[in-house]
């Protein structure tokens, strides 16, 4: 199936990291790509901007930003809502093609001890809670056809948990949830990205002065790395660019879930 010859990407969680490095790739990989990226730091998306306009592809392309919060659990669909109706407001022809869920809030893999289930909603209000609520609203907002797709983040945690965190991971199955959600949204295609360790600031603050740790998951994956933003960024590259790829867990973790 030929690839739209107009994509308009909306990015949420765009202004740095895994989405950033999406928007990115998407610039230069899609035909007629325009790029929205959104998050709560104004400062970061105007940096963001920048950077996606100093690029070799940005000619005549929409590039832009949308600030929003996703992180309050009271307000998000209100908040989500909002993001996707001034994207569609500034997108050229409206609507949008592709949305990629990155935004993360509080890392769950930074919660010690035993967490409480308040801290598994705080952990899982960006990440879960989010994407199913982006999802649940996305269709009156994006083309509706198999070109179109929305990609959510996952993790190989959720497959290789460590101990401690079973109450975060027990709602964090983004991956199942691809599953349903692409079958909720069809012909608009859903799927996941498992993401190993990836080198971007969230990863910064586990192993930053911690180079035993950096080593330690480098270590566990079969290629003896952390991937750049610029890899995992291919996964979601893949879930866009492919019409018939639906309801999959891409995985984007360097083996570690066979070693
Ligand atoms: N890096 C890894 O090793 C790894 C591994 C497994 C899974 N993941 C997942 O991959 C995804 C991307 O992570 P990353 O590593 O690229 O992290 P990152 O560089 O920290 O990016 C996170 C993004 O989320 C945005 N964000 C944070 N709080 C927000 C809020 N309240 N409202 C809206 N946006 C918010 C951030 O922007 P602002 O600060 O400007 O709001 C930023 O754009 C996350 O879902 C993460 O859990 C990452």
């Amino acid at each position: 199936m030929a690839l739209n010859t107009r994509n308009n990407v909306l990015v949420i969680g765009g202004s740095t990291g895994i989405g950033l490095a999406t928007a990115i790739l998407s610039l230069s990989q899609l035909p007629g790509a325009n790029v929205i990226v959104s998050s709560s730091s104004k400062d970061k998306l105007e940096k963001a901007v920048e950077t996606l306009k100093a690029g070799p592809t940005a000619k005549d392309k929409l590039i832009d930003y949308i600030v929003g919060d996703i992180s309050n659990f009271a307000t998000q669909k209100d908040d989500v809502e909002a993001i996707l109706k001034t994207a569609t407001e500034k997108f050229p022809g409206g609507k949008i093609d592709h949305i990629v869920w990155t935004a993360a809030g509080p890392s769950s893999a930074t919660l010690g001890g035993n967490p409480t289930s308040q801290d598994a909603l705080t952990a899982s209000t960006a990440r879960v809670y989010g994407p199913l609520t982006l999802c649940h609203l996305a269709k009156t907002y994006m083309n509706d056809t198999r070109r179109s797709s929305i990609t959510i983040s996952s993790g190989v945690l959720v497959y290789k948990p460590r101990p401690g965190i079973g109450q975060v991971l027990g709602a964090a199955s983004m991956d199942v949830a691809a599953r349903a959600l692409a079958v909720d949204l069809a012909p608009i295609r859903a799927n996941s990205v498992i993401l190993g360790p990836v080198q971007t600031t969230l990863l910064d603050g586990l192993t930053k002065g911690k180079q035993e740790v950096a080593d330690h998951l480098a270590n566990a994956t079969l290629v003896k790395a952390i991937a750049g933003a610029d890899e995992a960024a291919e996964a979601y590259l893949y879930s866009m660019r492919c019409a018939f790829v639906t309801g999959s867990g891409i995985g984007c973790e360097g083996g570690m879930l066979i070693t």
